[in-house]
């Protein structure tokens, strides 16, 4: 069956979200690395409309910037002073096209959880009984707050009563309105019209519609649907986590079945659209956040956190945190690595234990294996740094790069002072710190040279366990039989002392 013509989808999204407690407005609240806006316009958008329009009051400005950032063929409408779903959505209408024919939809901004294939089952139910209005219903054991749903003896829907407005019976009832509906377009237009607001809330009710429409002799139905996730809206912070954890758990799934080993799906969190190819293993206590994407047989975690990181076909990636970095095939991070923004690792490069990188690109098969800051640097292919190098980007004033060329070797304990550059195939020794250019070929050595002071131990440090040492040791070399004995020169200094 072709889905049927989309007129417009209106989410709303004018409500205030008081319950939140929050300075931010609630539909700009995250799960998934997404709003709960920016879900409701993904599963909008899944619908192919022809408008999509999103319905603000509180906090406008902030909300029409996020939707204009996030989807910018979507209308922004503004609600007024006149309360209610029915409002919402009349202004909405308001501002499309007089002459709007065919199907309409209406969704909530902060019911993150519903699916673009939810919305189209409904749509094609709603077109298949010819209805004029369709609205997705849920039986709930615990029914209080929402809008319940009113059947004739015939099985049909005759209406939605309020909790705020529903008799002793009505809440009795255990079918609830999940708020989400289809409507055509000339129903919905002329029933709004005749909505009043005299009811406990004093609002301008879209739920009237449905009684308006049946009333006026257009077919009303439900479309039932048990996945009661999708019909959740989030109200508070207690909500928020619970929806959060059930879409994460939605997520992981997902990627599972798609041939994801995720060793413990409790403990791993996807954020919505990141991707991970085949064969990849996620380790405990891994996030993957943002626009992260991992290829297949990569093995990442345990303990990662990776945000807009791309990462290679079989890299391995330990105990790291990343944020916009690029990790290359079979590349291997970690443990304990902080990747910040703009590092590049080449094919096979490694960043190991306690190295943190920013604005670096590291070649193929170049190592930083240990203990080591490079900022604003470019590792050739085939590099090593060695333990404790420091690239001395900041001058006080300004961040300078640094140059190491391929197949160079830094030696252990090295400062490079940028901007400095050290050639293809150039040596630079342990301790150094290198504040002039190295050429091809060299090696800079540049520390204090070594100066040994026969006898000081015994003149600066007479009496100590390290003269005594000291005193042995000589002893020792000096008797004929003293490297035979192979005695540690402690165990002679006892010796000697107890003498
Ligand atoms: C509404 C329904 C109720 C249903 C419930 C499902 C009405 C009258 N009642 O109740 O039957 O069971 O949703 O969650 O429709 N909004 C606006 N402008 C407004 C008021 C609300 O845009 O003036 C938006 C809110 O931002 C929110 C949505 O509409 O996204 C629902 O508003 P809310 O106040 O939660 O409606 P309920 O009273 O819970
Ligand atoms: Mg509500």
């Amino acid at each position: 069956m072709s889905t049927p013509h989309l007129a417009a989808v209106i989410v709303l999204a004018a409500g205030e979200g008081t319950r939140m407690r929050s300075a931010t407005p609630k539909v700009l609240h995250r799960i998934g690395g997404r709003s709960l806006l920016g879900h409701a316009l993904a599963a909008a958008r899944a619908t192919v409309p022809e408008h999509l329009a999103v319905v603000v009051r509180h906090e406008r400005d902030r909300v029409a910037a996020h939707v204009a950032e996030l989807d910018p063929e979507a209308l922004v409408v503004d609600q007024d002073e006149v309360p209610g779903t029915g409002r919402a959505t009349e202004c909405a209408l308001a501002v499309l096209p007089a002459d709007l024919d065919g199907t309409v939809l209406v969704t909530y901004g902060d019911v993150p959880l519903l699916s673009g294939e939810t919305l189209h089952a409904l749509i094609e139910d709603h077109s298949a009984t010819g209805s004029a209005v369709t609205v997705i219903t849920a039986h709930l054991e615990d029914p209080s707050g929402y809008g319940r749903i009113l059947r004739a003896a015939d099985g049909s829907v005759e209406g939605i009563v309020e909790q705020k407005d529903a008799t002793e019976q009505q809440l009795g009832i255990r079918e609830i309105n999940s708020g989400i509906y289809a409507f055509d377009g000339r129903t919905l237009r002329s029933a709004l019209a005749e909505v009043g607001r005299d009811n406990a809330q004093g609002e301008k009710y879209l739920t009237d519609v449905l009684a308006i429409a049946n009333r006026s002799g257009g077919r009303v139905s439900a479309h039932l649907i048990d996945d009661l996730w999708q019909t959740e809206g989030v109200n508070d912070r207690v909500q928020l986590a619970r929806l959060g954890r059930e879409l994460n758990r939605r997520t992981t799934e997902r990627w599972m079945r798609d041939g994801v080993t995720i060793v413990d799906p409790q403990t791993t969190w996807i954020d919505t659209d990141v991707t991970i190819g085949r064969d990849t293993t996620i380790r405990p206590g891994t996030q993957l956040l943002g626009a992260t994407t991992v290829g297949s047989n990569a093995v990442i975690g345990p303990d990662t956190t990776l945000t807009d990181t791309e990462v290679g076909d079989g890299a391995e990636v330990r105990r790291t945190e990343a944020l916009l970095a690029v990790i290359g095939p079979e590349a291997t991070v970690g443990p304990f690595s902080y990747l910040r923004p703009g590092t590049t690792l080449g094919r096979k490069g490694k960043i190991g234990g306690f190295v943190e990188t920013k604005n670096a690109t590291i070649g193929e098969g170049a190592k930083v294996p240990h203990l080591t800051y490079a900022g604003d640097a470019t590792i050739g292919e085939g590099a090593n740094i060695g333990a404790g190098t420091i690239f001395a980007n900041y001058d006080g004033v300004a961040k300078n790069h640094t140059t190491v060329g391929r197949h160079s070797f830094v030696g252990s304990d090295s400062v490079l002072v940028a901007p400095v550059d050290i050639a293809d195939g150039a040596y630079v020794a342990a301790g150094s710190t290198v504040v002039a250019d190295v050429e091809p070929g060299q090696i800079a050595v540049a520390r204090g040279r070594q100066r040994n002071v026969d006898g000081w131990v015994a003149r600066r440090r007479a009496g100590t366990r390290t003269a005594q040492a000291a005193e042995a040791a000589t002893a020792v070399a000096a008797s004929p039989d003293g490297q035979r004995a192979g005695r540690h020169p402690d165990e002679v200094a006892e010796g000697q002392a107890r003498r």
